[in-house]
């Protein structure tokens, strides 16, 4: 874990709580570690506690920084829903989102019977919808804490309220332009890690719910991001995720601006450091600096992410993405000449409201044309309060769901046959565990994001190996290693 002792030291438990939003938190964390060793010593145990995440890599790393929080408090932290404390980190791009917790919170109902003295929190973006926090406090009363994307940092504050009242504590904020650091940060792996640049997003697509629950762009000043990047080194990690709704538009409301491409060019001069990743790229900000700067990088994976959502440049418009079919085409031809072994992936979106099967026939053109190493498939689902919601026009779900399989073979098909092309080359791969079906066997990445499972020695775990892709199985190959 990453944390400052500097600050934990300054904390003085018997003062008022600090003003500094960062010393502020420790203050909390210690108040709150006071009251869980209390209670631990009370019943003779220790008390787990056990953070449930849904939906993006964006929640992935927001959990991490409760999960620290938690540790930091005294939690022994577990898998799974038996603990002492359960926190749900929700997710509402798609109703099914929204279906999977109220059915997680109706079994917590049942469980919490067996423990009255459960705790239950719910953050994250489906916590930013009233309507949702409405329903929570009429059917699932026995939740404790309620709060939002815009105020995680607060959670030891809020956790600390919550453990002194009955009552169910919510703290939900519209938006913030704050951005706190140097809270402590935990890592599920101890080789790759996630490292956010910017949160919030500003371009309303009308389908999509984001900018409604995580606010405005906001960037992280660069000098914070390497600070925790050569942080995260020194520690061990080799790969990093930069994430953001839309990195390229990253540096643009700072006061001093600078770009993705520049910030990416700072971040390849940090030694020890050996794999860059970066998600999610909006297609209508990819400049031609960024290609150059993939191009003529050591360290950035030759993969890059950019949704499409859509084919026909009718719905593109509808859609509010400021691009054409055209315009996407040409980026990408543009992208494949100047770095002829990138692999792109996508996000494709099926029954959008007033798709007709033209359109959709626009979409299966583009699937030809780019030849994705994968494509992420989703059907549309209404979100209440985006434009799209209230379109007429909604496709019926029999021939989205016809329409949505037909997608998804080609996908498959065309995935199978990319990877296909890469058969009995030697890649440089970075291990990441041992395989979950043989124990013989370790699963490493490649730069194009693909996976491939060879004989290997957990030891390996957090190294880069060059192996041989000895026979391709459609989305993963089974490889070996080939010694230096
Ligand atoms: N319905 C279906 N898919 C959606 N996405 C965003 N909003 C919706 C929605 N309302 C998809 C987009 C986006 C991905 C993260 O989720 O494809 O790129
Ligand atoms: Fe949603 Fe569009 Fe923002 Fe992506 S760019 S988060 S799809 S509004």
């Amino acid at each position: 874990m990453i944390e400052n002792n500097e600050l934990w030291e300054q904390i003085d438990l018997c003062g008022e709580a600090p003003s500094d939003e960062t010393l502020r938190q420790y203050y909390y964390m210690e108040k709150c570690r006071a009251v869980i060793e209390k209670e631990k010593a009370q019943l003779g145990r220790t008390l787990t506690a056990s953070v449930v995440t849904f939906g993006c890599q964006m929640n992935a790393r927001d959990s991490e920084k409760i999960i620290a929080i938690l540790e930091k408090i005294g939690y022994e932290i577990v898998e799974g829903e038996d603990a002492d404390f359960v926190i749900y980190n929700t997710c509402t791009v798609r109703e099914n989102a929204n279906l999977k917790v109220y059915g997680h919170l109706g079994a917590l109902k049942r469980a919490k019977k067996k423990r009255p003295n459960m705790r239950v929190a719910l953050c994250g973006c489906m916590m930013q919808e009233d309507t949702v926090v409405d329903k929570i406090k009429k059917s699932y009363r026995f939740v404790n804490l309620i709060f939002g994307t815009h105020n995680i940092f607060k959670f030891a504050e809020l956790f600390y309220t919550s453990l002194g009242s009955d009552r169910m504590i919510i703290d939900i904020w519209k938006d913030t332009n704050q951005i706190v650091e140097d809270l402590p940060s935990e890592r599920k792996y101890a080789f790759k890690a996630g490292v956010n640049v910017m949160f919030g997003c500003n371009n309303f697509c009308t389908y999509c719910i984001v900018p409604y629950v995580r606010g405005r762009e906001r960037s992280r000043n660069p000098r914070d991001i390497i600070h925790e990047i050569e942080q995260l080194v020194a520690d061990g990690v080799v790969e990093i995720m930069l994430l953001g709704q839309n990195v390229n538009s990253y540096g643009k409301n700072l006061e001093e601006p600078i770009t993705f491409a520049q910030l990416l060019q700072e971040i390849e001069k940090i030694e020890g450091l050996k794999r860059i990743r970066f998600m999610t790229s909006h297609p209508k900000d990819l400049s031609d600096d960024l290609i150059q700067v993939m191009k003529h990088s050591k360290k950035i994976c030759k993969h890059l992410h950019l949704p499409v959502q859509a084919g026909s440049s009718r719905l593109l418009k509808i859609m509010n993405r400021k691009y054409s079919k055209e315009d996407y085409l040409a980026l990408v031809e543009k992208i494949k000449r100047e770095i002829p072994d990138i692999s792109l992936t996508t996000d494709i979106m099926v029954g959008f409201p007033g798709e007709t099967e033209e359109d959709f026939l626009e979409t299966m053109d583009v699937v030809e044309k780019v030849g994705y190493a994968a494509a992420y498939t989703f059907i549309y689902s209404k979100r209440t309060g985006t434009p799209a919601a209230v379109m007429e026009d909604q496709v019926p779900e029999d021939v989205v769901k016809e329409r949505f399989q037909r997608l998804l073979d080609r996908v498959q098909a065309i995935s199978g046959e990319i990877a296909k092309k890469d058969e009995n080359t030697v890649q440089e791969v970075l291990v990441e565990g041992v395989d979950t079906q043989d124990s013989s066997l370790v699963t490493g990445r490649l730069s194009n994001n693909f996976l491939v499972h060879f004989k290997g020695e957990k030891e390996w775990i957090g190294s880069i190996v060059s192996v041989k892709l000895s026979q391709c199985k459609g989305f993963y190959y089974l490889g070996e290693m080939v010694s230096e």
